[in-house]
């Protein structure tokens, strides 16, 4: 069993690896792989909406993202972590994941998805929201915490003072730790449930 970690700060050592770190130790603990992708000191450029993935299963720019669509395809959970921009995730996180997302033909369903964010003061829960919006249309069961998966600084010296957003991070470890272990049980006992996805509506009649 294997988690996909991004880090989408620009800093290795930074508030957001800080709290990812948290939930590393506790996965692995647990007896969960973890590989962790350092993104936000890559240059990611955003989706030009080319259809070009739709026909070769994979992002027309050969780049990080379709590198880590390998990666993701095999793992049975994904971990995000951003810091706060303006109240939102950041841009290179934001450019990945619409690529990353878009671009991959297989079933994300029932992977676990969990986000993380990082701020110094504001805009943490519109982060969280939009993080959490790319697992809930992909059928992706989301692990939660002991409060909504954030922690606060401007250093990561800021964050190591941050002990409820450490505890919220390990919390969450352990609950996506479960999550993975009791989907792969009920996978193996009753495989995935059902999806249907023949309809397509988007009203171009105008009703
Ligand atoms: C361009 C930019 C915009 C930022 N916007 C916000 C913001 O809206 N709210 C906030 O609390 N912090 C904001 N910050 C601060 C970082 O989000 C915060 O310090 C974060 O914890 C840094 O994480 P990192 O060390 O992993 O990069 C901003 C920083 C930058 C560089």
């Amino acid at each position: 069993m294997k988690v996909l970690v991004i880090n989408g700060s620009p800093h290795i050592h930074g508030c957001t690896a800080t709290a990812l770190d948290e939930v590393i130790g506790v996965l692995n603990a647990e007896g969960i792989e973890t590989e962790l992708v350092q993104l936000g000191n890559k240059d990611i450029r955003g989706c030009i909406s080319c259809g070009t993935c739709e026909k070769k299963g994979s992002c027309v720019f050969e780049d990080l993202v379709n590198e880590t669509a390998k990666k993701f395809e095999e793992a049975d959970g994904l971990l995000v972590g951003s810091p706060v921009y303006y109240g939102s995730p950041n841009g290179t996180v934001l450019s990945f994941l619409d690529r990353l997302f878009y671009s991959t033909p297989f079933s994300k369903h029932m992977k676990v998805g969990a986000a993380v964010v990082s701020c110094r003061r504001g805009g943490n829960t519109a982060t969280f929201d939009v993080l959490n919006k790319y697992f809930s249309i992909s059928g992706m069961p989301i692990a939660t915490s002991t409060y909504w998966n954030m922690v606060h600084g401007f250093t990561a010296e800021d964050v190591r003072k941050d002990l409820e957003g450490l505890q919220t991070m390990r919390n969450l470890g352990r609950n996506m730790a479960f999550m993975i272990k009791a989907i792969t049980a009920a996978k193996e006992k009753e495989g995935l449930p059902k999806v249907e996805s023949s309809a397509f509506t988007s009203f171009p009649d105008g009703k």
